[in-house]
């Protein structure tokens, strides 16, 4: 099978990673791809993950059995709708699909829908109603920006001038442009957060499993949102009892609730969760793709082939007797640049990369590097640069083997937290 994978970040180095191993798969292609990705695929540097039109032209060209997208935007903007348009296999949802992530008012109108547990919440087109709104409310609340912005368009607000600044940041300065002409308003949960995993033919589900992200920037969960800094795999949080709630209350009514709607959800769905202090789940959020750091620490604990899985969910023959087997646990720890998430400089030389053997168990994943103009060794070029990943025993031993590596790892500005996975391991 020929497949194309979407994207050049960490995320797509481990699905790149993973689908490498297949045993059903005969080239491996991904656009635009990366310095690290080139290890294992095709790159196509010149076709970036916005421009439809050159995604399909090369997947037509190069007779891509499936293709498998990576990242949220070009899934909002019906990338897998062409690609289905033109006959070819795709793992990822149609622009009207992608709405569940694409637009936080869509996703909090669908769960009221369909009685799916979730924050209360208004939704805001002009920023007066909001602020009277926030008055009202007199207790802490989250602003959120409707459209996509990274993960960062989200603000945590303890008391009603936190909210207010945070409207007039987004709708006045317009600090994420266009996403932030909508925002959403809503109740702040309590709680333990966890995501969970589903993938989907439109119609059946395969479960995968739950992880935790870090997505704050500074240990202690202190700092800014980030895209994540860190995640682990499995999240205790999400004992058996709680997944059968997230399953009955929340997976399957999104799926059927979609079906119903004439928007039937193919690709991963990516379930953010508040379980607060009784056990009872809640969604903060929906995302269309896999999550970034946390599929970097699923797919190393994945056993077995992910090939068949994204390909029989793009074909719509998905078997839910499906059966994935799950090492104990794995560990990511994303290692960033400094200032991120705000300004950063890039072209840093990565030293120690050698001491990690990029065998099973022990993986460098790439989110954001290059080659160094030698040619020698990589160099800073993202924010977030690497996602160290080790598989354990448990979880501790997990952590460690993950740490141990980034003792060999330096670059100038380097930034990581040090107590990724500590909300598993002092439970
Ligand atoms: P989102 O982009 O909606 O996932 O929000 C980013 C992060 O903000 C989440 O992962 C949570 O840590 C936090 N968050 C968002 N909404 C809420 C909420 N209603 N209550 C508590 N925390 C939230
Ligand atoms: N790590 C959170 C995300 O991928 O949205």
């Amino acid at each position: 099978m020929k497949v194309l994978v979407i994207g050049a970040g960490g995320r797509e180095h481990a699905l790149i990673w993973k689908l490498a191993q297949s045993p059903e798969l005969t080239s491996l292609h991904a656009a635009p791809g990366s310095a690290a990705i080139a290890e294992w695929a095709t790159c196509h540097a010149g076709t970036k993950a916005a421009d439809l039109d050159a995604i399909v032209a090369l997947a037509a060209g190069e007779s891509i059995d499936l293709v498998v997208v990576g990242p949220e935007d070009p899934l909002a903007a019906g990338l897998a709708d062409r690609l289905r348009d033109r006959g070819i296999a795709t793992f990822g949802p149609s622009a009207a699909a992608a709405q569940l992530e694409g637009s936080k008012a869509f996703a909090k109108d669908f769960m009221q829908r369909h009685e799916i547990p979730t924050a209360r919440y208004a939704v805001f087109e002009e920023s007066d109603p909001a602020h009277a709104y926030i008055d009202e409310l007199k207790s802490p609340c989250v602003v959120k920006a409707d459209g996509l912005a990274a993960g960062k368009g989200v603000a945590m607000c303890e008391d009603a001038a936190a909210a207010h600044a945070a409207i007039d940041e987004m709708m006045g300065a317009r600090r994420f442009g266009d996403a932030g002409d909508r925002v959403v308003v809503e109740q702040w949960l309590r709680g333990e957060e966890a995501s969970y995993y589903a993938i989907s033919d439109g119609e059946r589900i395969v479960t995968l499993a739950a992880a935790q992200d870090h997505k704050r920037a500074l240990d202690g969960d202190r700092g800014e949102n980030t895209g994540g800094m860190g995640a682990y795999s499995p999240a205790p949080v999400v004992t058996d009892a709680v997944e059968k709630k997230i399953l009955e209350r929340v997976v399957y009514p999104t799926i059927r609730g979609m079906a119903k709607e004439g928007h039937p959800f193919q690709g991963v769905l990516f379930v953010g969760l508040m379980v607060d202090e009784s056990g009872e789940p809640f969604v903060i959020e929906f995302n269309v793709r896999f999550g970034d750091p946390e599929t970097q620490a699923l797919l190393v604990r994945m056993e077995g082939d992910l090939l068949p899985l994204l390909d029989d969910a793009a074909r719509g023959k998905l078997d839910p007797a499906t059966g994935i087997g799950w090492g104990e646990a794995a560990v990511c720890v994303v290692l960033a640049s400094g200032g991120y998430p705000r300004d950063y400089e890039v072209g840093q030389p990565i030293s120690g990369l050698g001491g990690i053997s990029q065998e099973d168990s022990l993986v460098a994943f790439h989110a954001g590097t290059r080659r160094s103009e030698s040619g020698e060794g990589f160099e800073t070029a993202g924010g977030r640069v690497l996602g160290i990943t080790a598989r354990g025993r448990d979880v501790v031993t997990a952590r460690d083997r993950a740490y141990a590596a980034i003792d060999q790892i330096s670059f100038e500005g380097m930034q990581y937290r040090n107590d990724i996975a500590s909300r598993a391991i002092d439970r």
